[in-house]
C-alpha cells in the first residue's frame, strides 16, 4: 500500500512525487516513456535550446550594430540538435537524482486505474491511498482534411528536422506557433503564420500582442490573422478568412501549432467515474477530482497548460492530500512567450479587467527608459504595462514585451501573490542597471494616471 501513486513523470508528476517523498510518504511514480515529460523531452527545454542557437546566429549577423565585425556565420542544425540532446540528458539525470534522493519508486509502464485506489501497470497491480493523475497533453490535430498525411510537422517532430526548409507555414499563432516562427525566421527561413483568430497570442494583453505582431513582422514573418486553415493538399494550405474569402499558399514545410489536448485515453477514467470532458479532468483549486483520493494536476486538467503551473498544482494536491491546506492562485501564475522580443505576463489583462467591470489605473512605460535595455537591445523597443486597482493601487497585472522580461516577471508575481499596492511595490530597491527598472518606473507612475 503506497501513500501516493503518481501517473506521469512530467513537471507536474515528478515534482509532486518528490515533494511527497520528502514528506516521508511512500510514493511510486509510473511513467511509460521518459522522465521529465513533454517539457523536458519535447517541449520547453528542447525548444529553448533551438531558440538560443537561432538567437546567437541572428546576433552574430547583426553584431556590427554593437561594433563587432563577424565575417562568416553558419547555422549547424546537427550541432544544435546534439547540444539539445546533451542538455536534455543532463536535466533528465537531474530528475532521476531528485527522485532517488526523495525515495520515490519509479515504475516503467502504462498505468490504468482499475479502482479509485488501484492501478494496473504491465502485469502488476498497485494500491495507494491517493492517486495523482499527471498524464499531460499532446499536440491537437484539428479536423483539417490532409493534416494527417504525414507531411505536416508538430511541435515534437519539428525537433527532428535534419535540414532547414526555405519556407515554412505555421498553423496557429499561439505560444508554439510564435516561438517556432521566431526560430525559423532567425535562421533565414521564410515564415508565414496563419491564425484563425483576429489577434496573435490570444489571451495576451492586446497592447502587448499588437506590438509583438509588429516586431515579428519587422523581422520578416508574414501573418494572416482571421484566417482559418481549412484543408491541406501536399504542401499547399487552403484557408478561409472571416468574410468567407479564400486563399491558398504553399510552403516546403508545414507546422501544426493549433493547440494541445489532454492525454485521457486508456486511463480507466470512465470505469472509475472521474468527471472529465475533452478539455481535461475537472479539478478544484486544491487539485481534487470528483472521486475522493483521486487527484489531478498539469495539462491533463486543461486549466493552464504551463510546466510551472503543473508543478504548483501538483505540490498543492500533495499538500492537501496529506493534511496541509493549500490552494493555487491562478492570477499569480506567470507566462512567457520566448520570442524575440520576449513576452512576460502575470495577472489580469486590461481586456479581462474591462470585461469583469474592475476599476483600474494603468501605466505604459517604454523599456528604453532603462539604460540596460538600451545596452542589451540596440535599435529595439519594448514596453511594460502595469495595471493597478483604481482605489487602493493593488497590483492586478503586469505585462511586458522585451528581452529579459522573462527574468524579472517573478518580481511582479511576488507583488501579486503578496497583494502589494503600487505604493509599497514602488519602494522596493531594484538593482541598477537592469531592464527591470522599466517595471519600477511603471509601478511608480501607475497611481498618477487617470482611473
Ligand atoms: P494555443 O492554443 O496557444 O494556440 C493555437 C492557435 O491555433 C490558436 O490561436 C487557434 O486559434 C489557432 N488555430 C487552431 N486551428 C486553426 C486553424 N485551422 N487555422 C488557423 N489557426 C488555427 O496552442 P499552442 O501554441 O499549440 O500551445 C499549446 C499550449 O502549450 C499552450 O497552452 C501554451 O500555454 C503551452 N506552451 C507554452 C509555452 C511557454 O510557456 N513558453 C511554449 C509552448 C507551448
Amino acid at each position: 500500500m503506497y501513500d501516493l501513486i503518481v501517473i506521469g513523470a512530467g513537471p507536474g508528476g515528478y515534482e509532486a512525487a518528490a515533494h511527497a517523498g520528502q514528506m516521508g510518504k511512500k510514493v511510486a511514480l509510473v511513467e511509460r516513456e521518459r522522465l521529465g515529460g513533454t517539457c523536458l523531452n519535447v517541449g520547453c527545454i528542447p525548444a529553448k535550446t533551438f531558440l538560443k542557437s537561432a538567437r546567437l546566429f541572428a546576433d552574430c549577423r547583426h553584431a556590427a550594430r554593437y561594433g563587432v565585425q563577424v565575417s562568416e556565420v553558419r547555422f549547424d542544425l546537427a550541432a544544435v540538435v546534439d547540444r539539445k540532446n546533451r542538455l536534455v540528458g543532463a536535466l533528465a539525470r537531474g530528475v532521476e537524482g531528485l527522485l532517488k534522493r526523495s525515495r520515490v519508486e519509479v515504475i516503467t509502464g502504462h498505468a490504468r486505474l482499475t479502482s479509485r485506489n488501484t492501478i494496473q501497470a504491465g502485469a502488476h497491480s498497485y494500491t495507494a491511498r491517493n492517486i495523482l493523475i499527471a498524464t499531460g497533453s499532446r499536440p491537437a490535430v484539428p479536423p483539417i482534411p490532409g493534416i494527417s498525411s504525414g507531411r505536416v510537422l508538430d511541435s515534437t517532430s519539428v525537433l527532428n528536422l535534419t535540414q532547414l526548409p526555405d519556407t515554412v507555414a505555421i498553423i496557429g499563432a499561439g505560444y508554439i506557433g510564435l516561438e517556432f516562427a521566431g526560430f525559423f525566421s532567425a535562421v533565414g527561413t521564410k515564415v508565414t503564420v496563419l491564425e484563425a483568430l483576429p489577434q496573435i497570442a490570444s489571451g495576451t494583453d492586446s497592447d502587448i500582442s499588437s506590438r509583438l505582431l509588429q516586431a515579428l513582422q519587422r523581422a520578416g514573418v508574414e501573418f494572416h490573422t482571421s484566417c482559418k486553415v481549412t484543408a491541406i493538399d501536399d504542401n499547399t494550405l487552403h484557408c478561409e478568412d472571416s468574410a468567407g474569402g479564400t486563399m491558398s499558399l504553399s510552403a516546403a514545410c508545414i507546422l501544426n501549432a493549433a493547440g494541445r489536448v489532454p492525454v485521457l485515453e486508456s486511463l480507466g477514467l470512465e470505469q472509475v467515474g472521474v468527471d472529465f470532458d475533452a478539455r481535461g479532468i475537472k479539478t478544484s483549486n486544491q487539485g481534487k477530482t470528483n472521486i475522493p483520493g483521486l487527484w489531478a494536476c498539469g495539462d491533463v486538467t486543461g486549466r493552464r497548460l504551463l510546466a510551472h503551473a503543473a508543478t504548483r498544482e501538483g505540490i498543492v494536491a500533495v499538500n492537501n492530500m496529506f493534511g496541509r491546506k493549500d490552494s493555487i492562485r491562478y492570477d499569480a501564475i506567470p507566462s512567457v512567450i520566448y520570442t524575440h522580443p520576449e513576452v512576460a505576463s502575470v495577472g489580469k489583462t486590461e481586456e479581462e479587467l474591462k470585461a469583469q467591470g474592475i476599476g483600474y489605473r494603468r501605466a505604459l512605460v517604454p523599456m528604453t527608459v532603462a539604460g540596460r535595455f538600451l545596452i542589451e537591445n540596440e535599435g529595439e523597443s519594448g514596453l511594460v504595462k502595469v495595471l493597478a486597482g483604481a482605489r487602493h493601487g493593488e497590483i492586478l497585472g503586469v505585462h511586458a514585451l522585451g528581452d529579459l522580461s522573462s527574468e524579472f516577471i517573478v518580481a511582479a508575481v511576488a507583488m501579486i501573490e503578496m497583494e502589494m499596492c503600487a505604493a509599497e511595490a514602488g519602494e522596493l530597491v531594484f538593482p541598477h542597471p537592469t531592464v527591470a527598472e522599466a517595471l519600477k518606473q511603471a509601478i511608480q507612475q501607475v497611481m498618477s494616471s487617470a482611473a
